[in-house]
C-alpha cells in the first residue's frame, strides 16, 4: 500500500486537511514560524489523518469536524515526537536532523507545546461532541505521557516483562491510533456498533505499528532513523523479549544486567543484538504482530463495504510489512 496514493484517493478532503494544518502552524515569531515549516517539510506519511480521513468515509459523510479530529491527531503525534527527541536525544527523524540536534531541547519542547495546545485548540473549535472529543484526546495524552514514565521507569531497571511492553506499547502508541479512529468514528455520528469497531481497530493497529517499529529497530536498513537506538536507550522490546524466552534463568537475569549496564558500558549493545539476531528474537516478534494484524483486519467486520474499508484493510498490512 502507498500511503501518497491513499492521500490522492481522498481528494477534496485532504486538502482540507493540509489548508487547516498549514492555517494552524502559521506564527508571527519568526523562529517558530521557519521550525513548524522545516518540520512541515519533513512530514512523513501522515498516516494518523489518512487513517482518521480513511475511517470517517467509511462510517458517514465527513464534515468539519472530521478535518478538525484529522489535524488535532497529526499535531499531537507532531507535539509528541518533538518531546520524544528530547527524552531520547535523538539526532534524527524521517531523515533528516530533528529540531532537537538543530535548536537545542529548550526550543524542541517549546515547539512541542505550541504544537500540543494547537491540537487541543482544533479539538475545541468542533461544532459538535466538543466535551467528549477533549475527552478522547486528553485521555490520550495521558496515556502518552504514562507511556514515557512508565518507560522511563523500566530503562533503569532492566526488569521488563511482556505484559509491561505491551502496557507500555498501548499508552505511548496505540492510545492515539484509538483516538485517531473513535474521534473520527464520532465526527460523523456513526452508531456505536461501527464507533466500537474502528476504536478496537486503531487500538490493534497502533500495536502492530509499534511492534513493526520495534523490530525495524534490529532489522530497519537506518533510513529516517538511527537502527539500534531502542537498546542504547536501554529499552526491552519485543525482539529481545523473543530472545529472553529462549534462555534458561541464569542466562535471563544475566542479559537482562547487561541491559541495565548499558548506560555506563555502551559495549553490551553489540552483544545483545547479536544475541537477538542468534536467536531470532525478530522472528518472535513478527509471530505476535501477524496475529495483530489479522485481529484488527477482523475487527473491521462490522463495516459496510466501501473502498476506504478496503484501504483500511490495506494499511493494517501496511502496518506489519513497512520496511521504514
Ligand atoms: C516515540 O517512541 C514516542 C512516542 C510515540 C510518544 C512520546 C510521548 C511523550 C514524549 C510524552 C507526551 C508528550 C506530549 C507532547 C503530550 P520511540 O522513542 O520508541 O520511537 P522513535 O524511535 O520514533 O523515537
Ligand atoms: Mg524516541
Amino acid at each position: 500500500m502507498d500511503i501518497r496514493q491513499v492521500r490522492h484517493f481522498l481528494g477534496e478532503d485532504w486538502k482540507k486537511v493540509e489548508a487547516l494544518f498549514e492555517e494552524t502552524l502559521h506564527s508571527d515569531v519568526h523562529l517558530l514560524g521557519r521550525t513548524n515549516g522545516y518540520i512541515r517539510s519533513n512530514q512523513g506519511k501522515m498516516l494518523r489523518p489518512v487513517l482518521s480521513l480513511l475511517v470517517s468515509r467509511a462510517c458517514g459523510t465527513p464534515g468539519g469536524d472530521s478535518v478538525k479530529a484529522a489535524v488535532a491527531a497529526e499535531l499531537l503525534h507532531n507535539a509528541t515526537l518533538l518531546h520524544d527527541d528530547v527524552l531520547d536525544d535523538s539526532i534524527r527523524r524521517r531523515g533528516a536532523p530533528t529540531v532537537m540536534s538543530m535548536l537545542g531541547a529548550k526550543a524542541s519542547v517549546l515547539v512541542g507545546d505550541f504544537w500540543l495546545v494547537k491540537a487541543m485548540k482544533t479539538i475545541l473549535a468542533c461544532e459538535n461532541h466538543t466535551k467528549e472529543l477533549s475527552d478522547i484526546f486528553a485521555k490520550t495524552v495521558l496515556d502518552l505521557v504514562e507511556g514515557e514514565m512508565l518507560q522511563m521507569e523500566k530503562a533503569g531497571s532492566g526488569d521488563t516483562s511482556e505484559d509491561d511492553y505491551l502496557r507500555i506499547i498501548y499508552y505511548k502508541t496505540a492510545s492515539l491510533f484509538e483516538a485517531v479512529c473513535s474521534s473520527a468514528a464520532l465526527s460523523v455520528e456513526a452508531p456505536q456498533e461501527l464507533r466500537e469497531a474502528v476504536t478496537l481497530y486503531g487500538k490493534l493497529l497502533g500495536m502492530a505499528f509499534q511492534i513493526k517499529d520495534d523490530i525495524l529497530d534490529y532489522d530497519g536498513d537506518a533510513l529516517g532513523k538511527p537502527v539500534g537506538a531502542d537498546l542504547r536507550e536501554q529499552k526491552i522490546t519485543l525482539p529481545l523479549l523473543g530472545a529472553l524466552r529462549q534462555m534458561d534463568a541464569d542466562r535471563e537475569k544475566e542479559v537482562r544486567q547487561m541491559v541495565a549496564g548499558i548506560g555506563e558500558h555502551p559495549s553490551n549493545c553489540a552483544m545483545v543484538a547479536e544475541m537477538v539476531r542468534t536467536l531470532k528474537g525478530t522472528g518472535y516478534a513478527a509471530e505476535r504482530l501477524e496475529e495483530y494484524v489479522k485481529e484488527a483486519k477482523e475487527s473491521l467486520r462490522a463495516l459496510p463495504a466501501s473502498e476506504e474499508k478496503d484501504m483500511l484493510l490495506g494499511i493494517a498490512d501496511y502496518c506489519a510489512y513497512r520496511t521504514i
